[in-house]
């Protein structure tokens, strides 16, 4: 079969592999039918995440057609369209039992294309099939169902559940790329009375609007400080979601949080960031961070199977399984191309 595979800092290659097959009785193998790219690649790519080295086969997110399973295997049978989320679930561990299998102790967590082979191929093997993977709904298309793999649970659950979001917040988006439009997303379900998106792009800032934001901040001209005060009468905002990955957002995010107020960070970071203390311990602020889990796939699958999210927004550019290059470029580079996500159907 065809995947693509990291070589290094720089170099990936769409090329020949041999085909995965069953290791464990409980595996599947999924033939993949449509997959797409996240920034995490492109960390990945650039040799931020050492832990990847050459010869993976990159990729977290697909939906594809179960083509055979191991012994073990009870409730996926080939021929299934599943849904292969971004988190594998070990079902046993006590992470997993809690609902946090982010943190998995029994071989699942974030393993596709960091720790194992990934879906950006024409095959995946995935571990722990029956708790890893959500049968397709009817009537949904491939490619919607696709944004639960990743980017969906990761603004609802890091961003919007652990931040609280209640009816009538006022709730600020650091960074509008695919998982703060995703926060917004989520946000909007508990009807907050204003949700604020800052970003560096227009463009971004321009997406956000159409995501549901009703008020957006450049804060390279406008300061996102002033703009939360005069909606909050000076107070901040009741939730701040971090959703960029760099310290200035995050201090930023802190710094936006009324008194009592809730600071959710998605961001992945890779340097230090600054909690100020010494202005922060009187304010009675919580701050939460975290892995996505994917529990809420099943809420999120029948929030958009019933139309109450419009997954399919946040598909802009489409190609074939075969044109990764072109794919990763057009990605890449979203400040100029509008990207948020691109999606690859065989
Ligand atoms: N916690 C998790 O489980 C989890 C899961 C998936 C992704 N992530 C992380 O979430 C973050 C966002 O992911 P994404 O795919 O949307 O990334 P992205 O790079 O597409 O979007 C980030 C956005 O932040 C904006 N930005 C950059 N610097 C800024 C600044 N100083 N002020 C305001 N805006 C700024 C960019 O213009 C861009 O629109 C990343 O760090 C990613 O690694 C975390
Ligand atoms: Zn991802
Ligand atoms: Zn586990």
């Amino acid at each position: 079969m065809r995947a693509l595979v990291y070589h290094g800092p720089g170099e990936k290659a769409w090329q020949d592999v041999p085909k995965p097959e069953i290791i464990a009785d409980t595996d599947a193998i999924v033939r993949v039918d449509t997959t797409t790219i996240c920034g995490t690649d492109l960390h990945i790519l650039k040799g931020d995440v050492p832990v990847v080295t050459d010869g993976r086969i990159l990729g977290h997110e697909a939906v594809g057609t179960v083509e055979s399973v191991g012994r073990g295997v009870k409730t996926v049978k080939p021929g299934d369209r599943v849904l292969v989320s971004c988190v594998t679930v070990c079902g046993t561990c006590r992470f997993c039992r809690e609902g946090h299998p982010g943190q998995c102790l029994g071989g699942g967590g974030w393993i596709f294309g960091y720790k194992i082979d990934g879906t950006q191929a024409e095959y995946v093997r995935v571990p722990f099939a029956d708790t890893s993977t959500y049968l397709m709904p009817d009537g949904v298309l491939d490619e919607d169902i696709l944004m639960l793999a990743d980017i969906l649970p990761t603004g609802y659950e890091v961003g919007v559940l652990n931040g609280g979001v209640r009816p009538g917040d006022v709730v600020a988006v650091v960074g509008s790329g695919p998982v703060g439009l995703s926060a917004i997303t989520g946000a909007l379900l508990f009807s907050p009375s204003h949700v604020v998106a800052i970003d560096l792009a227009d463009s971004r800032l321009e997406a956000a609007k159409q995501f549901g934001a009703d008020v957006t901040v450049n804060n390279l001209t406008e300061d996102p400080l002033e703009v939360i005060r005069s909606l909050t009468g000076g107070l901040g905002a009741d939730v701040a979601i971090e959703a960029v990955g760099a310290p200035a957002t995050f201090e930023l995010a802190v710094q936006l949080s009324r008194p009592g107020g809730r600071i959710a960070n998605i961001g992945v970071h890779g340097e230090p960031a600054t909690l100020h203390l010494e202005e922060q311990w009187i304010r009675n602020i919580t701050i939460t961070t975290g892995l996505v889990d994917a529990y809420s796939t099943p809420t999120l699958l029948r929030l958009v199977t019933s139309g109450l999210i419009d997954a399919g927004r946040f598909i802009t550019h489409r190609f074939a399984l075969d044109e990764f290059d072109e794919a990763y470029d057009v990605f890449a580079r979203a400040g100029e191309t509008g990207a948020l996500k691109v999606v690859l159907s065989r």
